[in-house]
């Protein structure tokens, strides 16, 4: 497994309060072929730190630190270098798909945008990529025409998917990708994305605060909280042999198989006292 993606002391801010660290001194590294998980809760700073390796963080934030991917800087590039790396190498699905898609254009020439913009493919070849990657994603190619509030959640979701993985990008960042799906169809997304990521031997990051999609496709797991890193492992060491007291208290509030074990409130005060002791 290769290193593609490398994160030293990153810390996110916003500009006119540097002192308020959103997102606190993370490192960690993608590799190859692996789908990496980062967990935690609600404002915990995971997509801060996805939107910072795309370069695409709020005019009111800054980041400090340093993101290599394929070997290059790319806190360094301008705009223009960045463009031809975002959604060509590295692609990613945003958190709110139903308002990243566009509306009033269809499904098909939305999959063709990014075909066109870093391949430059036009005319039959374009359309043929075009139905190949809708077929690839389990949407038959007849709904290329089809606009986006003809399909269900799920078929929206997954042009998204479509779009994210039109140049076969390196490494795959998907932020919570399934939360808005029920349960079924977010199994078959998972499902989905994990074949592509294996097919098309991508690195992946997975950005969820659920622990049963952990459970089911991860294979290494970050936890956030409040900005900082605070666990990195195999899926197994953190599921099953948990470190940290916020790892244990998050795990705590997972039902088990059964769906009988209590659920556990997070006991905040007790977990500052843990973590700083
Ligand atoms: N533009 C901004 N200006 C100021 N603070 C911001 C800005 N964007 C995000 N934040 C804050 O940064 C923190 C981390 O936000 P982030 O979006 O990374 O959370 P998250 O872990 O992805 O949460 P969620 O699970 O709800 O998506 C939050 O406290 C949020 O309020
Ligand atoms: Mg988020």
């Amino acid at each position: 497994m290769s290193e593609i993606l490398r994160i030293s002391q990153l810390n996110v801010t916003p500009k006119n309060d540097t002192s308020r660290l959103l997102v606190n001194q993370a490192n960690f590294s993608l590799s190859t072929g692996k789908t990496t998980c980062i967990v935690g809760e609600s404002g915990s700073g995971k997509s801060l730190t996805a939107l910072t390796i795309m370069g695409l963080l709020s005019k009111q934030l800054q980041a400090s630190g340093n993101v290599v991917f394929q070997g290059q800087d790319i806190t360094q590039l301008d705009d223009k270098a960045m463009q031809t790396i975002r959604g060509a190498k590295i692609g990613m699905i945003f958190q709110e798909p139903m308002t990243s898609l566009n509306p009033v254009l269809t499904v098909g020439y939305q999959i063709g945008e990014p075909l066109t913009a870093h391949l430059r493919l036009k005319g039959q070849a374009l359309k043929s990529r075009v139905a190949e990657l809708l077929e690839q994603v389990g949407i038959p190619a007849s709904r290329a025409d089809s606009y986006p509030d003809e399909l269900s959640g799920g078929q929206r979701q997954r042009v998204m998917i479509a779009m994210s993985i039109a140049c076969e990008p390196a490494l795959l960042i998907a932020d919570e990708p399934t939360t808005a799906l029920d349960v079924t169809v977010q199994a078959q997304v998972l499902k989905l994305l994990d074949a592509l990521k294996t097919r098309m031997n991508m690195a992946m990051l997975f950005i969820t605060h659920d622990f049963g999609v952990v459970a089911d496709i991860a294979d290494d797991v970050i936890v956030m909280f409040r900005g900082e890193i605070v666990e990195t492992g195999t899926r197994d060491q953190v599921l099953n042999h948990p470190q940290h007291p916020y790892t244990k208290a998050l795990l705590a509030c997972v039902p088990d198989a059964e769906g009988l074990k209590t659920l556990k409130p997070i006991d905040y005060a007790w977990l500052s006292q843990e973590a700083t002791a």
